[in-house]
């Protein structure tokens, strides 16, 4: 039996996440975060209200009473069927397009309703990310050299020749002593993880392995991806303090429980969309011109397991049209 090609929702989200990115690309340097956040949030609410789905926020900007927009339980889309699951990252890596450093994108990706995980308040996650050459063959209970030495295997290539990329911060300091002790490569980034597993996947980004603890829904919203370029995430909550220990016990979330792809996202039918905010591994940034504004997007889809990276030329009368803000 043949089957009927059906939507690919991806390309409809590619235009939310194109918006987004040049919104915030606007504020590029100008140092301040929360304009580069807000204009993003703006406009990827503008175009998103206009496609055909009845979303929820699962991954968003935080709860109702501290993000006015696309806050956790918001209803998104214009209400007609599918009904989705909604990860929303207006930009990841707000602080690099507010100081101009390269990696940020605007992220959006959607899955069945009811097969995205919370992780509820727990913001933080330990994480390993590989591409589909390396599947099957990490675990993040193992340590560090192992895992390297698993994705050397992978790759057929000596462990030196291995390249692992993390956030730059003290809390991944023993994953930074880990790797250096096995002789691998290593990348650091100040700001943007669902960039760095992606890259894990990407051929020739010249990234095989993300180690290290970042945020939550990042990790939710990288599985989204993964699953679509048959890559590999596997996370496991990390609590912060006592208090969030607690508050695991009291939502009955397992802080043991290694999470799966699958269980980041229970479904074969994830789409992602994300525009390069400013240039990094994966994407470019936008580039503003005469009259037209430059975009670079991936657009995947895991049931089919389509991977289109997607140049755009926007015109800025037609811009000022879609989105609000100013050009
Ligand atoms: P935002 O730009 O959305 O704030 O996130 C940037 C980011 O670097 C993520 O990519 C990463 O997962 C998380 O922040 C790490 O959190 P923290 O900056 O608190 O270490």
């Amino acid at each position: 039996m043949t089957e009927t090609p059906d939507r690919n929702l991806a390309l409809e989200l590619v235009r939310v996440t194109e918006v987004a990115a040049i919104a915030a690309a606007r504020y590029q340097g100008t140092g301040d975060k929360d304009a580069v956040d807000q204009a993003a949030v703006d406009a990827m609410r503008d175009v998103l209200s206009t496609i055909d789905m009845d979303g929820v926020v699962v991954i968003g900007e935080g709860e109702k009473d501290e993000a006015p927009m696309l806050y956790n339980g918001e209803q998104v889309g214009n209400g007609n069927p599918p009904l989705v699951d909604v990860a929303v990252d207006p930009v990841d890596g707000t602080r690099l397009t507010a100081l101009g450093m390269p990696g940020a994108l605007a992220v959006l990706a959607l899955a069945p309703r009811g097969t995205m995980y919370a992780p509820g308040s727990l913001v933080y996650m330990d994480k390993i990310a590989v591409g589909p050459m390396a599947k099957g063959m990490i675990d993040i209970e193992a340590p560090v050299a192992h895992n390297l030495a698993q994705v050397a295997k992978a790759y057929d290539k000596p462990i030196s020749d291995v390249t692992a990329i993390l956030l730059d911060r003290p809390r991944n300091e023993p994953f930074v002593q880990a790797i250096r002790a096995a002789g691998a490569r290593i990348t650091l980034i100040g700001d943007g993880d669902i960039q760095g597993s992606i890259a894990t996947a990407k051929e020739d980004s010249g990234v095989d392995i993300l180690f290290g603890i970042g945020g939550s829904p990042e990790a939710v919203t990288s599985a989204c991806a993964l699953a679509a370029l048959d890559g590999e995430i596997q996370a496991k909550l990390w609590p912060r303090d006592e208090s969030e220990r607690a508050y695991a016990l009291d939502e009955g979330l397992d802080l043991n429980q290694v999470l799966t792809t699958r269980d980041l996202v229970d479904s074969d039918n994830t789409f992602f969309a994300a525009t390069g905010v400013t240039t990094g591994e994966l994407l470019e940034g936008v580039r503003f011109g005469s009259h037209s504004v430059k975009t670079n997007s991936l657009v995947l889809r895991s049931k089919t397991g389509t991977v289109r990276f997607m140049n755009a030329t926007h015109r800025v009368e037609q811009l000022r049209d879609l989105a609000s803000f100013e050009l």
